[in-house]
């Protein structure tokens, strides 16, 4: 569908589209304008006696968040910012893995709606030609003793351009394929898929994840703390971890404390 002016209004509609009753997502709230979807979904589960099951979506984001606390590029009319919020039903040592199976989902759902083959990078960035189109934030809250999963992803969908610091880093489904899209279609088929994961095993995740990733063998920067330095990726390990080689000695990195760039080829 080409009719790109009504996409905005048709995101508010999807508060209206019946969900499958027995899927995780029971519930979308859609938004014009919010701080950051990750915060409304976080005030959302202190404030409802049933969380777990909604998705809020926003147009726009004025204080969008990223990883490491960077700012995340939000402008309406074109881009998907929405966080899930869930009930996690697996086992406290596998929720590791939802980092993984968001962008998982995120490359189904982009393939499967626009065409489009992404390459996952650690942790949980989904990339095409090697710029960043998705990025995820999770994040765990605690609520009346209950553990809840905020799932946050920033897709760009319709993106024609970027701000300068971000142009050499960042890309949109449009300027890849030279196609709009309806981030509706997106939205439903990612919520489709992360249906088929109410429970799972981190080990299964981790094995796909792999499959849409390139980078063993890429060389790598790594800043860790202070300090950084080049290494090369051998593998990720079942419990989340990357392997790399430094100076020939094989080490295990975590998600939380590092940044890592992937070195040109
Ligand atoms: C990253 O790559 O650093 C993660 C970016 C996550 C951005 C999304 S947009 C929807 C949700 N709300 C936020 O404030 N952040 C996430």
């Amino acid at each position: 569908m080409n009719d790109l002016e009504n996409d905005f209004h048709l995101i508010q509609q999807l508060a209206e589209i019946p969900l499958p009753p027995a899927g995780l997502i029971q519930n979308i709230v859609a938004l014009d304008s919010v701080t950051s979807t990750n915060d409304y979904a976080k005030q959302f589960i202190r404030s409802h006696l049933q969380p777990a099951g909604t998705v809020i979506i926003a147009d726009e984001q004025s204080s969008g968040r990223g990883r490491f606390d960077r700012r995340w590029h939000s402008p309406p009319g074109t881009g998907l910012w929405f966080s899930v919020i869930l009930k996690p039903e697996v086992n406290q040592q596998e929720w590791f893995a939802y980092s993984f199976l968001a962008a998982l989902v995120t490359a189904g759902a982009l393939e499967s709606v626009c065409g489009i083959l992404t390459d996952l990078k650690w942790p949980n960035d989904v990339m095409v030609s090697g710029k960043k189109c998705c990025g995820i934030l999770i994040e765990t809250l605690w609520n009346n003793e209950q553990p809840f999963i905020v799932i946050g992803a920033g897709i760009n969908v319709n993106q024609t351009r970027f701000p300068d610091e971000l142009k050499s880093a960042a890309t949109s489904l449009r300027i890849e394929s030279k196609n709009k899209f309806q981030r509706q279609n997106i939205l439903l088929q990612w919520i489709n898929r992360i249906n088929e994961y109410r429970k799972f095993h981190s080990q299964d995740v981790i094995r796909e994840w792999k499959r849409h990733s390139s980078m063993p063998g890429k060389t790598v920067t790594i800043q860790e703390s202070e300090s950084i330095y080049d290494a090369v990726v051998l593998d990720v390990a079942e419990d989340g971890a990357l392997i790399v080689s430094v100076g020939g000695m094989s080490r295990s990195i975590y998600a939380g404390d590092i940044k890592l760039k992937i070195c040109e080829e």
